[in-house]
């Protein structure tokens, strides 16, 4: 759409279409500051549903010994890959791990997202997936707060992540563990609203990945589950049977497995930077997922082995270019259905009324030229919870290489808050709509 208009109030959207429909619904409030976009492409803020952002230490050695022909799975039997992680992050204290989760989090906020999944995973002991989850939990609130990033934090509990090294060898008796233990441990505390899975050879089979799913379906959580990243494991299957939200990965997955997805309404969450990085010949099906009806949704999969980098737009590039998905679909998937894929559809990741108002203007004037323009920062103003948190106003984004290193909370000049009152109350639910597995009406559009 050209010439739109979104307006919100206390960080809500109350109305998005047409500027002079969304004028004649609203009326501003004395205080209400108004964002000009000056013809640039306008979407939803960035929804990332999958990460593993809570982490100490990089792993550059292993990158190194992966161009030179070592495998992934490889390095993780011989006690690196994820477990490397695990020293570092068994060493880190919470206050450290918090430190690094809050750079990230700006440095994502900068690159347009507004939501973050963040999954622990680099404890595999109690204390410590408890320290990563309090970790994640106070970032959340530092996000929250007058002070933070306005993004909003979802976190999901992945003990089950790899084997540790005390239990090498007794996959089962470690998953045993994770069902009895630790999920209704993580449960009491309420530090997280997801349990994941990674069901992978030398991780956890179908039969473990079943027992912690089923733990945390017990105990409250939403499930989620690593799937057939490398081999196929059926672990697609999986997520339908046990109601999952989502199904991560599926770069293996035959198409034999999507009617299953579909049919349980589990969200297709692709992530196909980690298998440009892990350098693997196949990727995620997209079309023939999106042609049977599952709602595909991507995720940058930020994490310190499989694929480092933080942002969406590029992981969009690679849809397209990788996977064949259109300008239209990448967007849809890393916005809307990235929401369902977190239980948040219709609450985030789209510019309807009731949901959160953020909202990202590019320096660009349309939709294609956000994946197009492969590895540019383009994110212009990013606005979450209703607030201007990054701008590049007044710079000349194109001729400027350096971004904005300030964190204004004041809005700048020439920009502010789009905030009106609504002249009607707006709904006070969001819409039980579907994710969709095609472009949206009102994402990518101009205004
Ligand atoms: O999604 N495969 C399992 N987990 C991550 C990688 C984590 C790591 O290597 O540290 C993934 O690829
Ligand atoms: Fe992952």
């Amino acid at each position: 759409m050209r010439g739109g208009a979104v307006a919100a109030f206390r960080g809500r959207i109350v109305a998005a279409g047409p500027e002079a429909e969304v004028l004649a619904a609203v009326e501003p409030t004395p205080d209400a500051t108004v964002v000009d976009a000056e013809g640039r492409l306008v979407t939803p803020g960035l929804v990332d549903c999958h990460t593993h952002l809570c982490f100490a230490g990089w792993r550059a050695e292993e990158f190194r010994m992966r161009i030179e022909g070592r495998d992934y799975l490889e390095i993780l039997k011989a006690g690196g890959g994820i477990l490397q992680t695990v020293r570092a992050t068994r060493e880190a204290t919470e206050d450290e791990l918090f430190d690094s989760l809050r750079a990230r989090l700006l440095e994502l906020l900068r690159l347009g997202t507004t939501t973050v999944e963040v999954k622990s995973g680099y404890g595999l002991d109690l204390a410590t997936e408890l320290k990563q989850l309090r970790a994640i939990r106070r970032a959340a609130l530092w996000a929250a707060s007058p002070e933070g990033t306005g993004q909003e934090v979802v976190a999901t509990f992945l003990g089950a992540h790899a084997v540790p090294p005390e239990f090498a060898g007794r996959a089962r008796e470690y998953a045993e563990l994770v069902a009895r233990e630790m999920i209704p441990a993580v449960a009491r505390e309420s530090l997280a609203e997801f349990v994941d899975v990674f069901c992978e050879d030398g991780a956890f089979g179908p039969e473990e990945a079943r027992l912690v799913l089923e733990a945390g379906r017990r105990a409250g959580l939403g499930r989620k589950i690593h799937a057939d990243e490398v081999h196929h494991l059926g672990g697609a299957r999986i997520a339908a049977e046990l109601g999952a939200v989502s199904a991560d990965h599926l770069a293996v997955t035959p198409p034999g497995d999507f009617a299953a997805l579909r049919d349980s309404g589990t969200v297709a969450c692709l992530l196909p930077a980690t298998s440009f990085f892990l350098m693997k010949p196949r990727h995620a099906a997209a079309r023939e997922l999106i042609a049977a009806g599952v709602p595909v949704a991507l995720g940058t999969d930020a994490n310190p082995g499989t694929q480092p980098g933080f942002s969406l737009p590029l992981v969009m590039s690679l849809a397209c270019l990788l996977l064949r998905m259109t300008p239209e679909e990448a967007l849809v998937a890393a916005t809307r259905n990235a929401a369902f894929a977190l239980g948040r559809g219709g609450r985030a990741g789209s510019l309807e009324p009731g949901a959160r108002a953020d909202i990202v203007i590019w320096d660009c004037p349309a939709l294609a030229h956000l994946p197009y323009r492969m590895g540019a920062n383009l994110a212009h103003t990013v606005i979450a919870a209703g607030r201007v948190r990054v701008s590049r106003a007044g710079r000349d984004a194109e001729t400027s290489p350096r971004e904005a290193r300030t964190f204004p909370r004041a809005a700048v000049p020439g920009l502010s808050q789009a905030v009106a009152p609504p002249a009607s109350p707006p709904r006070s639910g969001p819409p039980a709509s579907r994710p969709r597995s095609g472009p949206g009406d009102r994402e990518g559009d101009r205004r």
